[in-house]
């Protein structure tokens, strides 16, 4: 599973990291930090509800 996070439309909310703290790196501010990461297998449901979680539908989730 991959995820892609649109860094244009992140708020720094940080909801994503407080579901998958491992995956969503958030930066000095607060933004997510990532564009692009291969969740590995024990990851993915925590990312998942990050990405659940993000009220701006920044991250999108690819099979
Ligand atoms: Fe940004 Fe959404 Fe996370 S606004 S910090 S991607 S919850």
């Amino acid at each position: 599973m991959k995820i892609v996070v649109d860094r244009d439309t992140c708020q720094g909310h940080g909801r994503c990291a407080v579901y998958a703290p491992e995956v969503y790196e958030l930066d000095d501010e607060g933004y997510c930090a990532i564009t692009e990461l291969l969740v590995p297998a024990t990851q993915e449901d925590a990312a998942l509800s990050g990405a659940d979680a993000c009220p701006e539908n920044a991250i999108e989730v690819i099979d």
